[in-house]
Parts: C-alpha cells; structure tokens; sequence
C-alpha cells in the first residue's frame, strides 16, 4: 500500500509549509478557488493557511494516495473495513429505490427499502396515535435508549430538527450506565403512554443492557396488573442485528428493525437506528434528510477532486494536522439547535481516525485524526475563545453558520450571524501592537491586547437548518473524514480501541465482591478499588 511520506506530493507539502504567508497577507489576494459549494452548503477555506501550489499538492495527495479508487470501492461494496471483513454501505442506506446494492453478489436494496417501508408504518402509527399503549392510549413519551452511534445521531437529529419535531410527544435518549440518566428521562413519564426503542446493534452492550433492563423493571413495577411479556411487547421496540438478543429480552419479532453488519455504529442514523428521528419529524421529512445525504454522496461520488469539497476537506484537515502540527478541531456552530453536533462528530471523527495502525498492519510514523471538540457560539466566546485567540495551542476552526433561522430576518440571527463572521474573522487576521497603537490604546496593554491571528478557519454557510441541509453535513463530514482515512492508510471503520477498557471494567466490577481478584490489577487501580470499597463500607 502507498506510504503517503512516500509520495511527491507529501514531499511538496512539506518544502510548502515552511514557506506559506501569514493568512493577513493571503486573505485578500484571489481566494475564490478556496470557496466550493454543493448539496446547499458553501464552504469558504480562504481562511485557510495554504495558497494555491498547496491546494494543487493537495490535490496530487488525493491522487497518489488513490482516494477516488477507494472512494469507488466502498460505494461497490468491497469488504474495505479489513480488520472486521466488512463492506462500508452507509451510502446504500440514502440510495434511491431503484438503485441496486450488492454484497456479496446479493443486491441489499430491497431489504434496505423493506426497513424503511416498516419503520414509516410504524411511525405513522406512533405519530397518529394508532399505536396504542398496554391500556389503550396513545404514545405521548418516546425514550430512546442506545449508547455511541446508537445514540449520538438520533439525540443529535432530534434537537437539530426541533423545528419539525411532532409537539404531542416527547422524546428522551438515554445512554450513560450512570442510573440518573434514565431516572431522569423517566422522570413525569406515564408508563400507560412510553414507548421504549433500544438501539443497539451488537444487543449486547453493557450500559445498553442494563438500562433497558432497568426501564422494563419500571415499566413492569407501574403496571403490575397486566400481564408482562404483553406489557413489554406494547411498549418496547428494538433496532439491532442480533434478533435472537432482541427475542431473549422479550421483544416480539414483529417489532424489530433490522439493519447490517456492512453499517458502522457511527455511521447508522440514516439506518433503522434513526427509529426515533423518523417518529419525531415524519416519514416524509426523514425522506428529505437522506435526499440531503444523498446529494452529498452524489457530489462526492462525482466531482473530481479539485471541485469535491469533502475531498478537499479531507485533505485540507491532513495538511492542517502533518505539515502545521495543528492537534485539535473545533466546531462551533452558530445554532441552538446544533448544540449536540460536537459530541456528534467526536465520535465520526475520533473512533474512525484516531489510529496508529496503517490497513497493512504497519505503524504511522506520521500524525492521525485530530481531536474533535466544541460547543455552539456564542456561548463558546464567553468562554473557551480567549485560547483559541490569544493561547499557546493552535486551534483549526470549523464555524458552522445557519444564514436563516426562521421565516423572515429575525434581528437576533443577523446578531449570531455576525458574531461568527467577526471571530472567523480575527481568528484570522488578528490585531497588531501598531493598529492598536494608532487606535489610542494604552501603551502598557499593547502586548495584553495584541491577537496575532493566523488560525486557520473553515466557514460552512447553510440557507436554514432543515433535514435536507443536516443530511447534507453530516455526509459532508463523513466523506471528510474517509478521505483523512484514505490518505493516512488507516481503517476508519473499526474501533479496536475502545475493547480492553470494556473487558478491565467487567474485572473491576467482579472484583468489587470477590477480593481474590483485587490483586490482578496494577497498584493504581488496586489502590482505587480498595478507596472505593473503604467509601462503601463506611455507610
Ligand atoms: O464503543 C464502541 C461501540 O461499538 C460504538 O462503535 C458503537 O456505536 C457503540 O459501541 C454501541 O454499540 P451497539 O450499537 O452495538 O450497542
């Protein structure tokens, strides 16, 4: 396989960035090949640190790095998730009806659409109030319980489409195995009228587990005259690939919604994971957020790479990471409603690029995926924003912008609005001692109030936050991050990381009531479980 280092165009890339100009004496010179658009969302990297010998390096990346060949394997279908010998389809999941998807010599397009038909009859059915409670009524409470992908898209979705969210039911998500998340979510729940979807695609998941358990124990406590496997077949549905789990809890078969092992956790809210999303804003406008998706994958598909813009995201990000050393993203989206999107992309971004391994099983010897943070301006300002301007650490920011938040020109957006357009901009070009001299600043606080800019920036405008335009991002950032993947020669698909933690924790927790177990961990931890035993006892 291709050590990217070992191209010319990462040769380039370097000799480049020992020599790139300040962004103050880039920005206004003709940028416009650095502003791209597609799928409604326009992208401006002009305040980006790179001019255009790097942008075509970059492009010479892609092409060494053979990321439009891969690109056209996972669309195939090809096994490219090596390490778990799985096709990558999240594409196949927004495809139109008539386009047929195969694996494995099998076209999956009529399961695909067969899924999606249940899941619109079946949230017809909850939104209309057909879908009746043990007792008769209507769902007015959905809980969604899932941890990671099977829980971050639909919570994310949920609140980005509060617009088109159905106000006669509430919905809650439930991931954490701390018990107060759920105690929360049942809290002014009416058992008669909850509907419960477990989510989750293994059925095996601990904190998964325990509190579907623990919401059938309170489910079964509030309605102790019914009978309980017709109280749990009323109020529980399940999302997974396991259907013998799913039977084993006590779900009827009917009410399972299926999905593939050819669809990552992290990539599953266009799948049946998106039970809730569809319950939420309708059939009809799920449709219209995998239209959004699917634009996205179109452009991406087809564009060549100079005019692709998650290709061109991609690769700005690996020029950002390997040639400016720049360690961490963050986005800060200018809507309310996108308050979910960071936590959203830590895991897209993190657990599919935060690799050491390349495909070949050798080690990088060059940087990975980039820490993903953020929270919603303007509330980050007040806050985290004094190190993105004036820190040690470079930050590269993604602000997301939404020009039209509701109908007419609300005097409060156009203020969001140009909140963001300011901090993008003096991210960028900062201040100097000199104009703040001939501003009249005090001589004493120049240095205090010097910003020197230069941090690189990406500007994403969208027309209003609607499903198509979420679809459309999220896709945008799913694309980015596969060509990031591409180009480092990792597998963005698998997460052999997160296991051994999970496997420690199931020892921790036997030892808690075996003793003879304490002395197999390592002094730190024998230590804290024996603090955390003394805390206990003294109760
Ligand atoms: O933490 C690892 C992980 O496997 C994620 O990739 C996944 O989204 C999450 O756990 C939940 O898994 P499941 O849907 O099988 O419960």
């Amino acid at each position: 396989m291709t050590d990217p280092m070992e191209t010319p165009a990462w040769a380039e890339l370097t000799t480049l960035a020992a020599r790139q100009l300040p962004l103050r004496a880039l920005i206004d010179k003709d940028r416009t090949y650095l502003r791209l658009s597609a799928a409604g969302i326009s992208a401006d990297f002009s305040r980006q640190r790179l001019d255009s010998q790097v942008l075509e390096s970059l492009v010479g990346l892609l092409d060494q790095t053979n990321v439009a060949d891969l690109r056209d394997s996972m669309f195939r279908g090809d096994p490219i998730n090596t390490t778990e010998g799985r096709s990558v389809l999240h594409v196949a999941l927004r495809a139109p009806v008539n386009q047929p998807v195969i694996v494995a010599d099998v076209d999956v397009s009529p399961d695909i659409h067969s899924v999606l038909d249940r899941m619109r009859n079946f949230s017809d059915q909850v939104r209309s109030g057909q879908w009746k409670g043990i007792t008769g009524k209507s769902i007015n409470r959905v809980i969604n319980i899932g941890i990671g992908g099977s829980d971050l898209g639909p919570a994310m979705a949920n609140r980005a489409l509060h617009d088109f969210v159905i106000p006669e039911i509430s919905f809650a998500f439930v991931s954490n195995v701390d018990a107060n998340d759920l105690k929360e979510a049942l809290e002014g729940s009416d058992p008669e009228r909850t509907l419960f979807i477990v989510v989750s695609k293994t059925f095996t998941t601990e904190e998964t587990m325990l509190n579907a358990n623990a919401a059938k124990s309170w489910i079964l406590k509030n309605l102790p005259h019914l009978n309980p496997s017709d109280v749990v077949q009323q109020h529980f549905v399940a999302v997974s690939t396991n259907s013998q789990g799913v039977a084993d809890f006590g779900i009827n078969l009917r009410n399972i919604f299926g999905f593939w092992d050819w669809v990552g956790g992290r990539y599953s809210m266009v799948s049946a994971v998106g039970l809730s999303t569809m319950i939420a804003i309708g059939p009809n406008n799920f449709d219209v957020m995998l239209r959004g998706f699917h634009d996205m994958d179109e452009h991406f598909r087809t564009a060549p790479p100079q005019e692709n813009l998650p290709m061109l995201m991609g690769a700005i990000a690996v020029w950002n990471r390997d040639f400016l050393n720049i360690e961490t993203t963050a986005v800060l989206p200018y809507s309310h409603y996108l308050g979910r999107f960071p936590a959203y992309l830590q895991q897209l971004t993190m657990e599919s690029n935060g690799k050491r391994v390349r495909r070949d099983g050798s080690l990088v010897h060059y940087n990975t995926g980039a820490i993903f943070w953020g929270e919603p301006g303007t509330n980050g300002q007040h806050s985290f924003y004094q190190l993105l301007h004036q820190g040690t650490s470079i930050v590269a920011c993604d602000f997301i912008v939404v020009a039209r938040e509701s109908e007419g020109v609300d005097p409060q957006q156009a203020i969001l609005v140009a909140n963001a357009l300011a901090q993008a901009s003096v991210l960028s070009i900062g201040v100097t001692r000199e104009e703040l001299r001939s501003n009249g600043n005090a001589p004493d606080l120049l240095a205090h109030k010097e910003m020197p800019g230069n941090r690189p920036v990406s500007l994403f405008m969208i027309d209003k936050l609607n499903p198509h335009s979420l679809g459309a991002l999220v896709a945008l950032y799913e694309h980015s991050v596969f060509t990031q993947g591409v180009i480092w020669g990792i597998n963005s698909f698998d997460q052999w990381g997160v296991e051994l933690g999970k496997k420690v924790a199931t020892g921790i927790t036997l030892s808690f009531s075996d003793a003879s177990l304490i002395e197999a961990f390592d002094a730190s931890t024998q230590y804290s479980i024996k603090e955390y035993l003394r805390i206990n006892r003294q109760d």
